[in-house]
């Protein structure tokens, strides 16, 4: 199998650059530290889609958490359009895995609250941006209806109008489909798929199924467990438009989801063994 080589072409900046990262966290319960992950580097350049990969724990989270500005480094850095990440800003939205919609607001309020975030909303404009935003993820005639009144597939298609309203340069999506049934699941990869080529933003998306890092990245980061740190970066070379069926033939899908599949194996004999049992 060929690893990756560095994406960067000499001279250009990449949108996405992480040094040296290393997050602790402090766990009171104990007294100690819990190193999450350590020394990890990657760069995305604008326009990639970059799938993460790795068993329940690795710090897959908390990585995202970093570049998205909500967690901060121990040590090293996170760079955004070479500036240096010290918070949440406009240029990244995160979509997460348990939707984190307002229950007491309408679908057309909970996609607003995307652009609320930024910035107070004068004018009109914006509510053509919110009508066009709940359009793209195939919402529209559902405005006003509530979250509870919606299956799980929606409400993560109401997180996913909420996070591209704004237009960030960046999309972070944290296992977005973990909590949707596998027939809803199939569909939105296929749908997210177009929607990302279609506006052609920078995606960072976590997962822990190898079918939807391969389907969906250009490239794919596999982290280890113990602590977290990236094993290794491999380019799926298929061709786009891919769809969850298309692929099922495709002698290079085989190939990659076999590795993979190894090695997440491998990772889950090496955790038993650290975790004595
Ligand atoms: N806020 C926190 N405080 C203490 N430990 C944490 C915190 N968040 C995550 N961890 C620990 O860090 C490790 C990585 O977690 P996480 O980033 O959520 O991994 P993943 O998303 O891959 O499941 C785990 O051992 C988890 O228990
Ligand atoms: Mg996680």
């Amino acid at each position: 199998m060929t690893t990756d080589e560095p994406s960067q072409t000499p001279g250009r900046t990449p949108l996405i650059s992480v040094r040296d990262l290393t997050v602790s966290y402090d766990v009171a319960r104990t007294g100690r530290s819990l190193v999450a992950i350590e020394g990890v580097n990657l760069d995305v350049e604008e326009g990639e889609f970059v799938t993460v990969l790795g068993p329940s724990g690795c710090g897959k989270t908390t990585f995202m958490n970093v570049i998205a500005g909500l967690v901060q480094p121990t040590s090293g850095e996170v760079r955004v359009g070479g500036e240096k990440v010290t918070g949440p800003g406009p240029d990244r939205a995160v979509v997460f895995q348990d939707y984190a919609l307002l229950p007491w607001r309408s679908v057309f309020d909970n996609v607003k609250f995307g652009l609320e975030m930024q910035k107070p909303l004068r004018g009109e404009g914006w509510r053509d941006r919110v009508q066009e935003a709940i359009e793209l993820v195939g919402l529209a005639g559902f405005e006003s209806s509530y979250p509870r009144e919606l299956s799980g597939g929606m409400q993560q298609r109401v997180g996913l109008a909420r996070a591209i309203v704004a237009k960030p340069r960046i999309l972070l999506m944290d296992e977005p489909l973990g909590a949707v049934d596998a027939l809803t699941r199939e569909v939105m990869r296929d749908e997210i798929e177009k929607l990302i080529t279609a506006t052609g933003k920078t995606v960072l998306f976590i997962t822990h199924s190898i079918e939807e890092a391969i389907l969906l990245g250009d490239r794919i980061v596999v982290f280890k467990s113990h602590p977290g740190a990236i094993k290794e970066i491999i380019r799926t070379d298929i061709q786009r438009p891919r769809s969850e069926r298309s692929v099922q033939s495709d002698p290079r899908f085989l190939e990659l989801r076999d590795h993979l599949w190894d090695a997440l194996q491998g990772e889950a004999t090496a955790a038993a063994k650290t975790s004595g049992s």
